[in-house]
């Protein structure tokens, strides 16, 4: 299998299996209890919690595990109360996204800022979208679809300016770029283990100590009383080795830009959506004209190769994906795109191996496609 579907999931590293199985047959104690094997689970847990805010320039009080980015996302966006009204983007994963629906049901005013062909928001929008109960701002730091990065520091500039808090998902960014939370004014920030080589099921909210969260999940004291529950001892081991484990993000990128340069240089009629410099590291989003983006994917797992169209949650919808619709492409161009996404464990082989067979694919499909005029 050739594994081009990072931005879905990734491969998770030997180290981090290696670190949660040790935990799971050995340090098996409950955090809350008080006898030492309880104890010795409420260490560890504690030195991830210090590993992850140390990452982003936090402090260790202000992290929220939770059971992933979606949760994460949603936590943030329950500071928001009847009568408020939140600036986000018409780009959020589908977290944000469905979410905002339910809010709109609360009785929240929801304003969802227009992005440019690249996937970009612009800054003067966001400002004139302020209003007198404008009460939290909720941007994609890097797009899971396109890839494109949002200026989080501009953004964060204008919101503090206008005394509004910030909650970035960061999902797809988390180590991937630098982010520091002061300087980025970031009232809120959520990541995900599962995307940077550690388990499903396990991720973080941060939240600034001045900010008073509402818990979604009642129950126990855990997390401050910020999120009840018996801690996932393991999978917060896993994200903490995670962390530390070197992303190699340089190959990462170097392997991305290669397969870039070769798809553009050997096929015809594709093109790249997104913005060509301001994107994430290990993501390129083709469009293929008069191809099916479904057809494309099938075919190429049919040759062993794991890709996705638009977000991996989408893809069991025929719906264009609203992150494409939102760039402004037409629905036979959404219809038509694909996501690449790398990671340090791909090959150079890999690339040459994908790049052929879809050269050949995309050819068949293109012979019988009735979207192409004759
Ligand atoms: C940008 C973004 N936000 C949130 C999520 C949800 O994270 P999780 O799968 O940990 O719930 C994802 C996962 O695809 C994502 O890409």
């Amino acid at each position: 299998m050739i594994y081009l579907d990072n931005g879905a999931t990734t491969q998770v590293a030997t180290e981090v299996v290696k670190e949660m199985d040790e935990v799971m047959l050995n340090d098996y104690g409950n955090p809350s209890s008080l006898h030492s094997l309880g104890r010795k689970a409420k260490e560890l847990i504690e030195e991830v919690r210090e590993k992850i805010a140390k990452e982003i320039n936090a402090t260790a009080d202000e992290i929220i595990f939770t059971s992933g980015g979606s949760e994460a996302n949603n936590l943030a966006l329950n500071v928001l109360e009847s009568g408020d009204h939140l600036i986000t983007t018409k780009i959020e994963h589908h977290s944000i996204e469905v979410t905002l629906k339910e809010l709109e049901k609360k009785g929240i005013e929801v304003s969802q800022l227009n992005v440019d062909a690249e996937g970009v928001i612009d800054l003067e929008e966001l400002k004139k979208s302020f209003k007198q109960n404008t009460k939290l701002v909720s941007v994609i730091h890097g797009n899971n679809e396109i890839g494109t990065l949002q200026d989080l520091i501009k953004i964060g500039e204008v919101c503090s300016e206008k005394k509004v808090m910030l909650h970035s998902d960061c999902v797809q960014s988390f180590k991937k770029e630098k982010i520091d939370v002061v300087k980025a004014n970031l009232s809120m920030l959520s990541l995900s283990a599962h995307k940077i080589h550690g388990p499903k099921g396990v991720g973080a909210l941060y939240v600034n100590k001045n900010i008073k969260i509402k818990p979604l999940i009642f129950g126990g004291a855990q997390e401050n009383k910020k999120r009840a529950g018996t801690e996932n001892v393991p999978g917060i081991i896993g994200l903490g080795k995670a962390v530390e484990l070197d992303l190699e993000l340089d190959k990462v990128k170097e392997l991305r830009d290669y397969f870039i340069k070769k798809v553009e240089s050997e096929m015809e009629e594709v093109k790249l959506n997104g913005s060509r410099s301001n994107r994430l590291c290990n993501n390129a989003n083709f469009s293929f004209k008069y191809v099916e983006g479904e057809s494309l994917l099938m075919s190429l797992d049919l040759e062993g190769i794991a890709v996705s169209t638009g977000s991996a949650c989408s893809s069991r919808s025929l719906k264009p994906s609203h992150v494409l619709m939102a760039l402004g492409m037409g629905a036979e161009q959404a219809h038509g795109s694909i996501r690449f996404t790398f990671s340090k464990f791909n090959t150079k082989e890999e690339v040459d191996k994908t790049v052929d067979v879809l050269k050949k694919i995309v050819e068949r499909l293109r012979k019988i496609s009735p979207l192409r005029k004759k």
